[in-house]
């Protein structure tokens, strides 16, 4: 029960990491709002069970969840998710920005305008917003005496913000921002007892790599670069999400840890 008596927010929760990270969040104790544009899983998700959204299945399991409709890139729907968590559980401790989106396959002259604000709009702005609405709810809640806290904020980056890659070029401008983004506010609320930290994987198997991990050369020639051998798997990111919200990483602050199997470690593998 390492989340236990927490309120945690995830956006992006009917698929993918944020799926995963809400299913084992509330196994360990925490009250989960689902927030998300969707209530299902995305059919291209890996999921076993596509048809009951996060929420349902979490409350199936005993759990406390709640679903909320949220497009984190409207300011007033990320209010509205904190407003759900105070509303059904009485407070916020964690704040998981993961929700987002992928632009791929051009190179930088052959985006167009609109693939590069559908990044910016999601995977900035929403982290900005999430930000936003978190801090202010945070600023009404006590100091926890124990741990000196008053809440969490967790950013679903990616190695794609701490380096370039090929043909994706939006898609990591924009996490480049968001990675920014969690050191200026670990700077800046550090003080206020507010830990904010993010998470950065390489391709792990959801909706949003399945065109990726369905051209074979590219599934395999990937794994084969990477130390570990292997794409990620959701559970992987889920568990690094739980140390990182639980008070377990209570020191660990504007950090911007990589769950990448080595992969940013060397271009090569033997
Ligand atoms: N899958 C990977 O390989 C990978 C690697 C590194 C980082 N990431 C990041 O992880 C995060 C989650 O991605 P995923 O792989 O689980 O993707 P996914 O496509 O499986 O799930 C994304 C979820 O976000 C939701 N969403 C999209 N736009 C939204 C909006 N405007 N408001 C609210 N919800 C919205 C979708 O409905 C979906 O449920 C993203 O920030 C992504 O950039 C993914």
């Amino acid at each position: 029960m390492r989340l236990e008596n927490k309120v945690v927010v995830i956006t992006g929760a009917a698929s993918g990491f944020g799926r995963a990270a809400a299913l084992l969040f509330a196994r360990e104790g925490a009250s989960v709002v689902v927030a998300d544009i969707l209530d299902k899983p995305l059919a291209k998700g890996f999921e076993d069970d596509l048809e009951h959204g996060t929420a349902d299945l979490i409350t199936a399991q005993g759990g406390r969840a709640v679903f909320v409709r949220c497009d984190v890139t409207r300011r007033a729907d990320t209010d509205g998710a904190v407003a759900a968590a105070v509303e059904h559980f009485g407070r916020l401790d964690v704040m998981f920005n993961n929700a987002g989106i992928y632009r791929g396959g051009k190179l930088m002259d052959a985006f167009t305008e609109d693939d590069l604000d559908a990044c910016f709009d999601v995977n900035v702005k929403g982290t900005f917003f999430g930000t936003q609405s978190a801090v202010t709810q945070f600023r009404r809640q006590e100091v926890d005496p124990v741990t000196g806290q008053r809440g969490v904020i967790v950013n679903l980056v990616s190695t794609a913000g701490l380096q370039g890659h090929p043909m994706q070029s939006v898609y990591n401008i924009s996490k480049g921002a968001q990675a920014n983004l969690t050191r200026c506010a670990a700077i800046e609320y550090g003080a206020e007892g507010i830990r904010v930290n993010g998470i950065c994987p390489t391709y792990a198997k959801t909706a949003l790599t399945r065109d990726l991990y369905e051209d074979m050369a590219f599934m395999r020639s990937f794994a084969d670069s990477v130390p570990l051998r292997r794409w990620g798997e959701t559970a992987d990111v889920a568990q690094l999400a739980l140390y990182l919200a639980s008070d377990e990483s209570s020191y660990v602050h504007g950090d911007l840890v990589r769950i990448d199997g080595g992969e940013t470690l060397c271009r090569y593998s033997v």
